[in-house]
């Protein structure tokens, strides 16, 4: 049988280098949450990584992005690897099974939806601090930031001042960003929990 090694990764801004982190850190029988559907790429991706075993649970505020997230998992059959649930991550805790390998937020508007729709500094720190108290040791939160968009620096100082106040005994964490880009541009933070 002829193994056919996975494409080299365009690494063009955040999501796809949070995409290679994501195939690095979930394996099969992992629990994990998308924390915003949106067009549900990010959900199709951790549903392939989790596998039969294991589980999504997606969150969206919009039910358009819930319909389209479930429609891609079902295009491919892997619906029912994933909870999708038409709530806030702000009840994150309230829905999902612990302990989760990962906790994924990629923040701002539905590209090609409504742009008016965004991630809020309050209810984004919120779902933050309960995804640390359902982490599995190892396990990451990442945090797509999006500082360029009306309300986006707010939400920006909000995710910033949480990671500033983690504990590095307890918490590894790191900032990663495109360097030849505008000021401004979409960046990937990455929490992981110590072992
Ligand atoms: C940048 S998009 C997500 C992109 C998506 N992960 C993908 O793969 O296409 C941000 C999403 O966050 C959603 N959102 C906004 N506030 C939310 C909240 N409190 N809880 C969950 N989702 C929220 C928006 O409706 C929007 O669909």
């Amino acid at each position: 049988m002829t193994c056919i090694p996975p494409p080299i990764p365009p690494l063009r801004g955040p999501v796809p280098l949070s995409h290679l982190f994501l195939s690095r850190f979930v394996r099969d029988g992992h629990c994990v949450v998308d924390a915003t559907c949106g067009n549900g790429h990010d959900t199709l991706l951790l549903a392939e990584l989790v596998g039969d075993r294991g589980h999504v649970w997606g969150f969206d505020i919009q039910h358009q992005a819930i319909a389209e997230t479930r429609r891609r998992l079902d295009e491919v059959g892997l619906s029912n690897r994933a909870t999708l649930l038409h709530r806030g991550h702000e009840e994150l805790a309230h829905h999902v099974a612990v302990p989760l390998q990962v906790v994924l937020f990629n923040l701002g508007y539905c590209p090609g939806g409504d742009r008016t729709i965004i991630t809020l500094p309050g209810t984004t720190g919120s779902a933050l601090e309960q995804s640390l108290r359902l982490l599995a040791a190892g396990g990451v939160v990442m945090v797509t930031v999006y500082p360029g968009h009306d309300g986006g620096s707010e939400e920006q100082a909000t995710v910033e001042a949480w990671v500033a106040g983690l504990n590095q005994r307890y918490f590894h964490s790191w900032r990663m960003g495109q360097t030849n880009v505008a000021p401004g541009a979409p960046y990937l933070l990455l929490v992981q929990r110590a072992s």
